[in-house]
């Protein structure tokens, strides 16, 4: 028998997810000295995870990397399964059987909680949720959100926070020309909100926003970024963070926020307003969310290590919609081990481990490996380290050839799966384009399944 990654045998690789840490995990498999056959199932029939359906639509600069990855999916050795979810419609133990080595570059697809009384309450949603619904992501499309009263509160302080103040505060004719969904444009369109807080439960030398993001929400049409001068007030353990060199990032956020603070009185329609040290410990409303209940906390503990303590001060804040944004979690997939607590598929350099045991020929890149950290270019380097483990693996691993997708084709029939190529994904990409140009945007996303299948003339059931 040949050597496995040589022409007769070659390595045949799953990948499951086609976001960032999917993608950067072909390339360096496709790199590789190996022969490497790559095959990526993606549960949308549209590639690229969150820079598709997570990045706002106003940042289009930031949606660049699909260019790269478009490269990739034209190599002949790499070929693209949409609309196949992993676990349902394929399980892992029919993909062991197909492939010599699997990874999972899945993301992280859910939400954390705050796990406070009332949290769900209409009117209280994850931002996940609403990310989602602006970026037409075919799960949230029918979701509602009122935005018919004056004051909306966001919880959180990092990138997606922003965002979500973001597009809460832009009128709609700074959205118009993006790739927003229709739908949720004509929603923001008439949205009465004039009031975002932005809320979070430690200082500003903690917040975990940038500073070429936070400047944005100084920069808006017919908003003012609020923010109280004693609010910017550090204590000791403060100051130390900020004066340290590799803390330059969060110093220059600080900057952005002494400089509103230094603004003139404020004059547009919509207000956004910063505010720390406070966490939500009760939302409260008859049927639907109507105050959140906040806490005031002071920070704990040594440099960069910083807790929240409730200092005893309570105040009640009214408002009719509220978004948690404090980080993604990972989803279980039946037949690979899960970390609950950190919601993570459990590894050692990338190698999927149960317990203390690595599982052979499973492997996992990104979100779903480290947590719902780090930007777009965070997850090659982290691709990288573990097709490296992948590839220091190869020899132990059984060497006998395998199918690759030829040996699941017939399967995925049967169970009446349509799955979707690259050059489908093209189809329905190039009718997006189209679809946008009358309305003067980059495109007009198609936010159901059943609209994208039906470009590719697949009638409805
Ligand atoms: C709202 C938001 C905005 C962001 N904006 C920026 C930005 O402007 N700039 C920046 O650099 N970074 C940004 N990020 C961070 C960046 O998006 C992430 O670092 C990156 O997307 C993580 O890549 P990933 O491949 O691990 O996961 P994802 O991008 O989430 O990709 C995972 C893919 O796996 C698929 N999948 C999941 N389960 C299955 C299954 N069972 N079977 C088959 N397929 C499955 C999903 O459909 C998805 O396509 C943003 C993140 C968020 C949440
Ligand atoms: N334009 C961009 O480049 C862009 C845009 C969006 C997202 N991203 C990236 O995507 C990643 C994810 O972003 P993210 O905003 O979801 O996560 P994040 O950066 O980790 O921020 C999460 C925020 O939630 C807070 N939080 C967590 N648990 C909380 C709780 N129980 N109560 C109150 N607050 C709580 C955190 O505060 P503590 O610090 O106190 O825990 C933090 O302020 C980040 O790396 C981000 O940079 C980048």
């Amino acid at each position: 028998m040949s050597n496995i990654g040589t022409a007769p045998n070659p390595v045949r690789a799953a990948i499951v997810g086609s976001g960032p840490s999917g993608f950067y995990a072909a390339e360096a498999l496709l790199a590789s000295e190996q022969t490497v056959l790559v095959d990526m199932f993606e549960r949308l029939p549209s590639p690229f995870g969150l820079v598709r359906s997570g990045v706002a639509p106003d940042h289009p600069k930031l949606k660049q990397p699909i260019r790269v990855y478009q490269q990739i999916a034209e190599s002949p050795r790499f070929r693209f399964l949409g609309n196949v979810t992993v676990g349902r419609d394929l399980s892992v133990e029919e993909l062991k059987g197909c492939y010599h080595v699997v990874v999972f570059a899945c993301g992280a697809e859910t939400d954390r909680t705050l796990g406070i009384s009332g949290e769900h309450l209409a009117g209280s949603h994850a931002a996940t949720e609403f990310v989602g619904w602006y970026n037409g992501h075919p799960d949230y499309r029918d979701l509602v959100f009122d935005l018919s009263h004056e004051t909306a509160v966001v919880i959180g302080q990092g990138n997606v926070a922003v965002d979500v103040c973001r597009i809460l505060c832009k009128t709609a004719d700074e959205l118009r020309h993006t790739d927003i969904a229709g739908y949720a444009l004509e929603i923001l369109a008439q949205s009465r909100i004039r009031d975002v807080y932005m809320i979070g439960r430690r200082g500003p030398a903690q917040a975990k926003f940038t500073h070429p993001e936070l400047r944005e929400l100084g920069e808006l049409a017919d908003c003012d970024p609020i923010l109280a001068p004693h609010d910017l007030e550090l204590n000791r353990a403060s100051r130390e963070e900020l004066a340290d060199r590799r803390n330059r990032a969060i110093s220059k956020s600080y900057e952005v926020l002494q400089a509103f603070t230094a603004r003139p009185a404020p004059t547009r329609h919509r207000r956004c307003h910063i505010q720390f040290l406070k966490s939500p410990t009760e939302l409260k409303g008859e049927k639907k969310l109507e105050r959140v209940v906040l806490a005031r906390n002071r920070l704990e503990g040594e440099p960069s290590r910083q807790v929240a303590c409730e200092t005893g001060e309570v105040e009640e804040l009214a408002c009719g919609v509220l978004f948690r944004s404090i980080g993604y979690r990972g989803v279980a997939i039946p037949g690979v081990p899960f970390d609950d607590h950190r919601g993570v598929f459990p590894n050692q350099d990338g190698r999927i481990v149960d317990g203390q045991n690595v599982v052979p020929g499973l492997y996992v890149t990104g979100w779903i490996k480290r947590g719902p950290t780090g930007i777009i270019g965070t997850n090659r380097e982290d691709s990288v380290a573990t097709v490296n483990s992948l590839l220091a693996d190869l020899p132990n691993l059984p060497a006998g050839p395998k199918t690759g997708a030829d040996g699941l084709i017939a399967l995925l029939q049967s169970r009446a799966v349509r799955v979707v190529s690259y050059a489908d994904w093209q189809k329905i990409d190039a009718a997006e384009v189209r679809r946008g140009e009358t309305a003067g945007k980059p495109r007009e996303k198609f936010a159901r399944v059943e609209e994208m299948l039906e470009v590719l003339g697949v009638c409805r059931t």
